[in-house]
């Protein structure tokens, strides 16, 4: 059956106290709505529509970056998550399948949560993602007996024995698109809210002789987030349980409450991570890789054998394959180091290319910026790269060639040479007795004189 996904990212979110629409506030370095994407994406959907209203281009953008094929949609104004769906509708024209309802503020709900709800839809016509909640606050309550789902009252409408109900509603709905579409346009607004309440489809639903079901999943899945405490406790789940995972898989984490993991992080077995290490978006660790302590790193890969830090910082486009070793206080971005590279100490690697077994020695640094444009530098396999050389790019240096400690490079340097571009040394016998013995002199008379 083919899905769709409709994405409900229009609120203000007025209590992040924030300029920037609540959707777009990250954990583990995506924004909620790139998590609830990412989600509704394992499900293989065949249209994806985001309903946003604040901060629209800002959150076209963050769904576009994510899924450039997806709809955004605007709410003008925000009338109620039913009148968020029908704005979606119409971009799901001539779709044929089921369309599931997620929201933009709801990070966690997991893919196989949703494949539930879908395998639940041979029994149901509208399925609800509900769940037991400890506190179950302002929730939607769920009238249900077993699977069968009656109706959902909202808290606001709710008789005190219906908020004694403490199966609640995740907000997530999973119908037929078309099917959707008419009960949704028959939804009214005539609640305590003044909403047009999406909830309210199921009593629609049931009116029509369909059934409607509930599916549970763990309270855990359903946090939304809509403050900053709550965005906070949103992180420390999100890394909780991705420490859990990794030590799980295999990961050696010597100190896993103190490492944090990008959204998308992924670490092979046997790879062994020290104490504070960072993981950005975007990185990929093999198997049997060492990020030792205090590193920082995005969207970089480290193949099996590297060994990282202590405090590295691996940027964007950090390329490090087998074997390869990369110092404290070095920062690579948008570089590719092949195997067996060493690049010991306080070096800034950017925009290059380093061939096999090149050794970069200390305080190396690519000039790759003239203020204006970026510029590579290319050096060959087995290459020495002596101490505190500037690279001042474009530079390629060949394969095997030297540069001598000290060296600003400015012209290629051919494959077997030694490039030494410093100032000759100059020997002065005796020079600085005799200097400091004038100093000297000078400081006692001026004693004298005070
Ligand atoms: C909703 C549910 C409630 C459920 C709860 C779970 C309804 C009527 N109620 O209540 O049963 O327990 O979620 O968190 O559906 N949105 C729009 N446009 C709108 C209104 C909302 O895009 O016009 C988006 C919001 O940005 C948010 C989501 O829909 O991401 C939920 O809206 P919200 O107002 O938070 O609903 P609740 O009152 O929490
Ligand atoms: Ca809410």
């Amino acid at each position: 059956m083919p899905i769709s996904l409709i994405i409900l990212a229009a609120g203000q979110g007025t209590r992040m106290n924030s300029d920037r629409p609540k959707v777009l506030h990250a954990v583990a370095g995506a924004p909620l709505l790139v998590h609830a994407m990412a989600a509704g994406a394992a499900l293989a959907p065949e249209r994806t529509v985001v309903v946003a209203g604040h901060g629209v281009e800002a959150v076209r953008a963050a769904a576009l970056a994510q899924d450039e094929t997806a709809t955004v949609v605007v709410q003008a104004e925000q009338l109620g998550t039913a009148h968020a769906v029908a704005q979606a509708l119409p971009a799901l024209a001539g779709f044929a399948g089921d369309a599931i309802v997620l929201y933009g503020d709801t990070p966690f709900i997991r893919p196989e949560t949703l494949e539930a709800m879908v395998a639940a839809r041979a029994r149901h016509a509208v399925v609800v993602l509900g769940f037991e909640a400890a506190n179950p606050g302002r929730y939607g309550r769920l009238i249900a007996r077993g699977e069968a789902l009656d109706r959902i009252v909202e808290f606001k409408d709710a008789s005190p024995e219906e908020r004694a109900v403490t199966l609640c509603n995740s907000g997530v709905i999973c119908a037929d698109a078309e099917l959707l579409g008419d009960l949704v346009a028959a939804v009214g607004n005539a609640n305590a809210a003044g909403e047009y309440y999406l909830t309210d489809i199921v009593e629609l639903a049931r009116a029509r002789g369909l059934s409607a079901g509930v599916v549970l999943c763990p309270e855990a899945e359903t946090l939304g987030v809509n403050t900053r405490a709550e965005l906070a406790a949103a992180e420390a789940a999100f890394q909780a349980r991705a420490r859990a995972e990794a030590l799980e898989t295999g990961v050696t984490l010597t100190a896993p409450d103190t490492v944090f993991f990008g959204w998308d992080t992924v670490i092979g077995r046997d790879a062994v991570v020290g104490p504070h290490v960072v993981f950005g978006p975007g990185v990929t660790v093999e198997s049997g890789a060492e990020i030792r302590a205090f590193c920082h790193l995005e969207g970089c890969h480290i193949s099996r054998g590297a060994t990282v830090g202590p405090f590295a910082r691996l940027r964007p486009g950090a390329e490090l394959a087998e074997d390869v070793h990369v110092g404290n206080f070095v920062e690579i971005k948008n570089a590719i180091l092949d195997e067996g590279v060493k690049v010991g100490h306080l070096t800034y690697l950017g925009d290059a290319h380093v061939g096999e077994q090149t050794n970069i020695g200390a305080g190396t640094i690519t000039c790759n910026y003239d203020g204006v444009f970026k510029h590579r530098t290319e050096i060959g396999a087995r290459a020495f790269i002596g101490s505190d050389t500037m690279l001042v790019a474009p530079v390629r240096v060949g394969d095997g060639a030297m540069t001598a400690t000290g060296s600003v490079i400015t012209r290629d340097v051919p494959a077997a040479a030694l490039a030494v571009a410093r100032a000759p040394q100059v020997v002065k016998e005796g020079f600085a007795a005799k200097f400091f013995a004038r100093l000297r002199a000078l400081k006692a008379q001026q004693k004298g004189n005070g």
